[in-house]
Order: C-alpha cells, then sequence, then structure tokens
C-alpha cells in the first residue's frame, strides 16, 4: 500500500464475457461471479466473488439493507466489449461501467453520457466541494507521523484519518451515489481538471471515473437519488444515522494538550464561570495518564480520585472527557498488558508474537478490535474506567497509528488476516467496543464518543474531529469542505480543532476560527502541547469577549441544533450541508467558503487572513435576513466588508428558528422553553413550517414516547402573518413558548388569537438589533 500511487487502468483486465442466465463473468480466462440486487429505494449492490480474498465481505459493520426489489434502474449487459453496468436515468443511462482486476485489486471504470461533478469523499483536505480531477487513496492515516512535516504544513495531503471511500456523483439535474463496502484500501481518480494542477500530462487523471480497491470482495453499492438530499438521506440510512447525542455533547468543548488532573480542571472551571462562558465538557489529554498508560489515572493528579473533581463539576454541569489510545504499553507488571495477555487479545505480527508498534509509551501492543471477545474485553475496562467519574471517551491515534514500525506486520483475527484486510475498520471495532462500556457503565445514558478515525459504520458511533491541523488560515479554510465532505458522505457529527492545534493562534485568527466553527456540528477548542494557550480567557479581554459572544450563541442556537440532530436520526440529514443541499444552481457548489447549518442559516466566513471585503452569493429567490444588522438583502452577490464583532451570517426568508431565551452565560439548557424566532422580509408573501421537539437531552426515553413536539405553520400575505402551532406529543409535559419576529410584520396571527407586538432588541452576530416580540393571550 502506497499513499501517492495508484492502480492504472492499462494494468487491470476487464471483464469480456457475461453470461446473463448463470451470472458468471470472465477476465482473461478466469472466471467470476458476478451478482446484482435491486433494493427498495433505488439502491443497487454489486458483488463479484471469485477465488483469492473476494470471497466474502469482511467489514465489521453490516449495513442496513432495504428490501429486495423489483425495479431495476441498475442493468448488467453484455455489449461487444462484454460486461457492461448502465445505470438509467430519466432521459437514457447516466454512466456505463466496465468491471477489472488486477490480481487483487478490482476496479470499477465508469464513463458518462455529460460532465459529471463529484462530491463526498469523507475527510479530504483537498480544499474543493467538487472533486472532479483528484486522485483519492483511502488508508486511515495518522497524517503527521507518515507525512513529513513539509507535507502538511498548508498543503493537502492525502490520504487522511478517516476513510469514507464513497463518492455522490451528479449527472445533469440527476444524482447517485457509490460507496465502496469494502474494509481493504480503497481508491478513487475522478476525471476533469483543474489546469492550475496539471504541470505534467500525467498529472491529468483519467477521463473515465476510477473507483475500486487494492483487496478483498468487490462490493460497490450504486445509491439512486435523483436529488443530493436523496442520496444522502439514503446513503446514511444504509450505513447508519447518527443516534441522537445527548445535549451536552453539542455544547462547547475546552481541551488541550497539557491539562493535568484536579487542579487544572478546577481552574479552567473557575474560569469558564467567572466570564460567563457556557462550556459542557473539559478535555484530558495524555498528561492524566500514569506514564502513558491506557487505563492507569495518575493518582498525583487526583487527590482522591476522579470522583472527587467529577462532582465538584457537577454543580457547573461540566463533564470530564480523557484520551484513550488503542496502544498499550507493552511491559510485563502492568496490569492491562498483563491481562490482554492472558486473554489473548492483542494484534499478532507474522511470527505469532504480540505485534510491537511505537507510540507514546514506546513499545506497544495492540487489541484485536475485530474480534468480538477482544471487543468485550475492553468494554469492561472503559465501563470501569467511565465508574471512576468520566463523562464520555476521546479515542485517538486509532488510525492505528504505529510510529515509524511498518503496520503491515499487524494481524488480525489471531494471525489469519493481512493487515490491510482491517487496517481502514481498526478504530471502527475500537469505538464499538468504547460505545458499549459506556453504556455498560450507564445504560440510561445516550454515550459519547469522539474518533480521529473511522469507517463506514462509525456513524453508528462515533464523533469525530478532523486530527491535528495547525493554526493557520489554510487550515481554517479546508474545514469547510471537510466538514462538508464528511456530512454528504455520512458523517454528520463532525469537526476541526477549532484555533487549530499545532503552533500558536493568532488573536485574528482564533477570532476568525470560532466565527466559522460555533455552530459546526462538533464545537471542541483543542491546541497541543507548547502551542499558545487558546481558551478563550487566555486571550484579552476584547477578544475573549468575541470569542465569548459567539460560544453564547451557540448556546442560544442549541434548540435548533438539537433538533437538526433529532432530524438526522429520523430522516438521514446532515447538519451542516453544502448550499445545493437545499438550493438549485449549478455554480453553488464551486464556492467553498460558504455552507449551511440546516435549511435556515448560511454562513460566509471570512477564512483568508487579512481579507477586508469578500464576496457572498446568497442562493435562492427570496431575501435573506443579515444577523449582522438586521437587514434583508436581495440575493444575488453581495460584497460585505469584515467586521470586528459580525460575521457574514444569514438566514432564510420565513425561517422559524427555535432559540434559547436571553442570553446563554452557561451550559443550562431547557427545551421545554423555547423562543420561535421569524423572519420575515417586508411585504413578504410565503410560507413554511417548523416541527420542534424537546426532551429530556440525556436518556432513551424519547424512544419510548418522553418527547412532545410542536407543529408550526407559518403563512404570510404581504406581510401579515398567521402562525398555527399544535402539540402532537406531549409525552415530555408541555412546551412554553413563545416569539419574536425579525422583520416588518403588519399583523401577527397565532392560533387565530391576533398578538399584541411591543418593541424589543435582540443581539445576534452584530449590533442590537430591532425586533418585534409577540405577545398571545
Ligand atoms: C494526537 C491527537 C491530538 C492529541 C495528541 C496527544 O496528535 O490527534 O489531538 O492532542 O495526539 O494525545
Amino acid at each position: 500500500m502506497f499513499f501517492v500511487k495508484y492502480p492504472h487502468r492499462a494494468n487491470f483486465s476487464f471483464a469480456d464475457r457475461y453470461d446473463e442466465d448463470s451470472g458468471e463473468i470472465e477476465l482473461r480466462g478466469k472466471r467470476f461471479k458476478l451478482a446484482v440486487g435491486s433494493h427498495e429505494g433505488d439502491l443497487y449492490h454489486v458483488q463479484v466473488s471469485g477465488p483469492r480474498n473476494w470471497q466474502r465481505n469482511l467489514c465489521l459493520e453490516s449495513l442496513d439493507i432495504p428490501k429486495k426489489s423489483k425495479r431495476a434502474r441498475l442493468k448488467a449487459v453484455c455489449d461487444d466489449d462484454g460486461l457492461a453496468l448502465e445505470l438509467a436515468g430519466r432521459s437514457g443511462p447516466l454512466f456505463r461501467a466496465r468491471f477489472g482486476a488486477s490480481g487483487d485489486k478490482s476496479m470499477f471504470a465508469l464513463e458518462f453520457g455529460s460532465t459529471p461533478s463529484f462530491y463526498g469523499m469523507g475527510e479530504k483536505t483537498f480544499g474543493k466541494v467538487e472533486l472532479s480531477g483528484f486522485r483519492a487513496k483511502f488508508w486511515n492515516t495518522d497524517v503527521w507521523g507518515d507525512f513529513h512535516f513539509a507535507q502538511w504544513g498548508e498543503h493537502p495531503t492525502d490520504p487522511s484519518y478517516f476513510s469514507l471511500p464513497y463518492l455522490a456523483v451528479r449527472v445533469g439535474d440527476e444524482c447517485f451515489g457509490l460507496l465502496v463496502h469494502n474494509p481493504y484500501p480503497a481508491y478513487m481518480e475522478t476525471p476533469g481538471s483543474d489546469e492550475s494542477r496539471v504541470f505534467v500530462e500525467w498529472q491529468r487523471t483519467s477521463p473515465l471515473l476510477q473507483i475500486g480497491s487494492e483487496g478483498g470482495q468487490p462490493n460497490l453499492w450504486v445509491i439512486y437519488g435523483p436529488t443530493i438530499k436523496e442520496v444522502t438521506r439514503k446513503l446514511q440510512k444504509l450505513i447508519g444515522v447518527t443516534p441522537l447525542p445527548p445535549a451536552w455533547a453539542l455544547g462547547y468543548h475546552q481541551s488541550r494538550w497539557g491539562y493535568g488532573g484536579h487542579d487544572d480542571l478546577l481552574a479552567l472551571d473557575e474560569q469558564f464561570e467567572k466570564h460567563g462562558i457556557p462550556c459542557d465538557s473539559l478535555w484530558l489529554d495524555l498528561d492524566y495518564m500514569n506514564g502513558y498508560r491506557v487505563f492507569d489515572t495518575n493518582p498525583e493528579m487526583f487527590p482522591g480520585g476522579v470522583d472527587v473533581i467529577a462532582r465538584k463539576l457537577r454543580a457547573t454541569g461540566r463533564r470530564i472527557v480523557p484520551i484513550l489510545d488503542p496502544g498499550i504499553k507493552s511491559e510485563p507488571g502492568n496490569p492491562v498488558y498483563d491481562a490482554g495477555l492472558e486473554h489473548d487479545v492483542y494484534c499478532q505480527n507474522p511470527e505469532g508474537a504480540p505485534f510491537v508498534g511505537m507510540v507514546w509509551p514506546g513499545e506497544t501492543v495492540f487489541p484485536d478490535f475485530t474480534l468480538p471477545d477482544v471487543r468485550d474485553w475492553w468494554s469492561g475496562y472503559v465501563a470501569a474506567f467511565a465508574n471512576e467519574g468520566f463523562g464520555a471517551t476521546w479515542i485517538d491515534m486509532n488510525d492505528p497509528s504505529t510510529g515509524p514500525v511498518d503496520p503491515t506486520d499487524m494481524l488480525f483475527g489471531r494471525g489469519t488476516q493481512p493487515h490491510e484486510a482491517h487496517h481502514n475498520q481498526y478504530s471502527l471495532g475500537m469505538q464499538m467496543a468504547t460505545t458499549s462500556g459506556l453504556l455498560a457503565a450507564r445504560p440510561d445514558e445516550r454515550p459519547f464518543v469522539l474518533s480521529r478515525s473511522g469507517f463506514i459504520g462509525t456513524s453508528k458511533h462515533a464523533a469525530v474531529w478532523s486530527g491535528d491541523n495547525l493554526s493557520n488560515y489554510f487550515y481554517l479554510r479546508v474545514s469547510i469542505p471537510t466538514a462538508i465532505g464528511m456530512s454528504l458522505s455520512g458523517q454528520p457529527f463532525n469537526g476541526p480543532d477549532i484555533g487549530g492545534f499545532g503552533h500558536d493562534a493568532t488573536d485574528a485568527l482564533m477570532v476568525d476560527w470560532i466565527k466559522c466553527g460555533f455552530l459546526f456540528p462538533f464545537c471542541r477548542n483543542h491546541s497541543g502541547k507548547g502551542t499558545r494557550p487558546q481558551e478563550p480567557f487566555a486571550f484579552d479581554a476584547d477578544i475573549m469577549k468575541l470569542i465569548r459572544r459567539y460560544i453564547r450563541l451557540r448556546y442560544k442556537l442549541l434548540p435548533y441544533l438539537y433538533n437538526l440532530f433529532i432530524d438526522q436520526e429520523e430522516l438521514g440529514d446532515p447538519v451542516l450541508r453544502p448550499m445545493s443541499y437545499e438550493f438549485e444552481d449549478d455554480g453553488l457548489d464551486l464556492i467553498d467558503d460558504q455552507f449551511l447549518i440546516g435549511p435556515s442559516i448560511l454562513q460566509a466566513p471570512f477564512v483568508t487572513e487579512n481579507l477586508k471585503f469578500r464576496e457572498v452569493l446568497l442562493p435562492g429567490t427570496e431575501p435573506w435576513y443579515d444577523a449582522s444588522n438586521g437587514e434583508w438583502i436581495q440575493p444575488g452577490i453581495v460584497n460585505v466588508r469584515k467586521l470586528k464583532d459580525a460575521t457574514p451570517l444569514y438566514i432564510s426568508a420565513g425561517a422559524i428558528l427555535p432559540m434559547q431565551l436571553g442570553t446563554p452565560t452557561d451550559n443550562r439548557k431547557d427545551f421545554s422553553k423555547v423562543r420561535f424566532h421569524i423572519f420575515i422580509p417586508p411585504a413578504w408573501s410565503g410560507e413554511s413550517e417548523y416541527r420542534y421537539r424537546s426532551d429530556d437531552g440525556l436518556s432513551f426515553d424519547y424512544r419510548s414516547g418522553v418527547r412532545s413536539s410542536l407543529a408550526l405553520r407559518l403563512v404570510a400575505v404581504d406581510g401579515n402573518v398567521a402562525v398555527s402551532i399544535d402539540q402532537p406529543e406531549s409525552g415530555f409535559g408541555k412546551i412554553e413558548y413563545d416569539f419574536v419576529v425579525h422583520g416588518d410584520v403588519k399583523s401577527l396571527r397565532c392560533n387565530s388569537s391576533v398578538a399584541r407586538l411591543s418593541r424589543a432588541s435582540q443581539t445576534l452576530t452584530g449590533k442590537s438589533i430591532k425586533v418585534l416580540a409577540a405577545t398571545v393571550n
């Protein structure tokens, strides 16, 4: 497995014979079996079985496969060149694909009728939403360990920490998805090119889309949309939606490599309290451990135990989240190491002994998370650990990082399986085991795990952050397309280290980053050892106040974010989305520095150093509300000046946004009391709907009906607004609500009562805005 070398089509033999009755294909005289399955929802599964290692799908997590269907949009046919797979679109085939093999490698080579565009690819730092003309690898990487600094400082590196071998393709106005469901390293080469990246002819990518794996059974899923929304929802349901996280996990998180134990946590807690900054959790990096030994808390850091400080933090509602690495210090006498030997849990080297890598504690061994009994073993430790007083778990280095040691010597299945077969899903097994440990400790609480690496299925078990970035504008800028790629590839709970991990964040960068990232699905400020401290209060008062403003605004908008996560679980929609998810316009995907949070909030932050003005494209046909000053702006391109306090953030016409009351200064969240902010352009006529849900934010009771909901429908005619509300579900009691109107409405009726409107003011991103507070009797 080489990082930047890709299979070439010329080295493959393609199926030149196909027997439609028996499903047999022939590649240069070698026979394989082809199966094409049709499933409800226009999902198609293409599987090729044969000799070598193509006999079964080794994926740890199964897919949630819809029932078989008779519909056959995807057809395997035999033409003059042999086997062709064709996906029928509205007016003719969307693609024609050939299947080939080169030893154990497999390839689908797709030809399109008209120019395609590409999206997704999981976690990439290419800096683009639209991904034509790229070669990409899918092999979980410890980027800082595996690439030279000169490569990752300010440039995209590929592969990345997280492998999601998925590509969404748009041809004309129809979209479909391609999922490589195979844990072996995968690759993609997309046609089309950005000429600035072509210096030598061979840098131009193939005119065909080439997608496949370097080994393992070819299992390709083809998901027909036709819209990007439908494709994404179907993909998400197939690989697994993200179960509703505990509400606290959607808050602001404070982390730094360097926090030790009791005293640091207490000091942080006091600072957040003193400055009125909401923060739901404090994270402990390696320093809380005893000599980097996993599951071994340094007692000197926690006089009297972790629970002493955990109990103190309960008063402010903050949880402690410790890091766990898979690498266990190889050291007789280390109880975890010894127990692992006894239970035979370690990955083996070709000589049948535990495989040894080099991570933080020096020589380390690695539990084989592909084995169910090993996952149970690890779960037991996690449960005991959670019971010490920890609130959640942060799992790192699970790419797996083996330091300078060649990972291909690390075998799975007690020495029976090659490394390549499981490398990409090593972290997935660790997530499964860690989540089940947390559940064993607290069966009534939704677990929360943050992981660096992942694979298809991680969406069901963990949030992810985008690994080690740097405090510079390159990483700030790419954080947007990276998050969009993850969202479209089925990993909705994601976000970068806000402020940047390596190097020192300048005041300007920190402010720009929080303005950009404060509504990302996962919002954690994390920084590396020895870098400039990055907590909000580590900056001068005026900078601290700016950072605080955005953290508070996240908490004000938490009811909106929480409901987006409910939609994710129910419908499969991502929280952070590209503009093309909601608006039709061919050019939208060429804009890499704008994004939507849910359907109604559009952000166009300043992500380039020293920029004073930027262009913002406001999509659609309706005006947008500028959250910095309350003005309505017509759609189209606007030139926006950078302001000290504000960030370009716009809200769509007719939007109904649930918010917490007032300005949150702590992390309290009560979803039973909500203020609906409605946004109505002058003399507007239109309609909108919103469904608000409230529950306890922590337990699984919502699954058995302990949830309340409100259904809102808004109709405006020439600035006269009528809102009808009813409460279809009351399992979590009554929801108290009121309204604030942004815009100049002539009248407001609520369920046929006329609302009294009084002048009030409201601050969102910028200055204080005049609004109307509505009182309904
Ligand atoms: C890795 C992680 C980083 C962490 C560090 C020390 O580099 O990506 O977040 O702080 O290890 O544990």
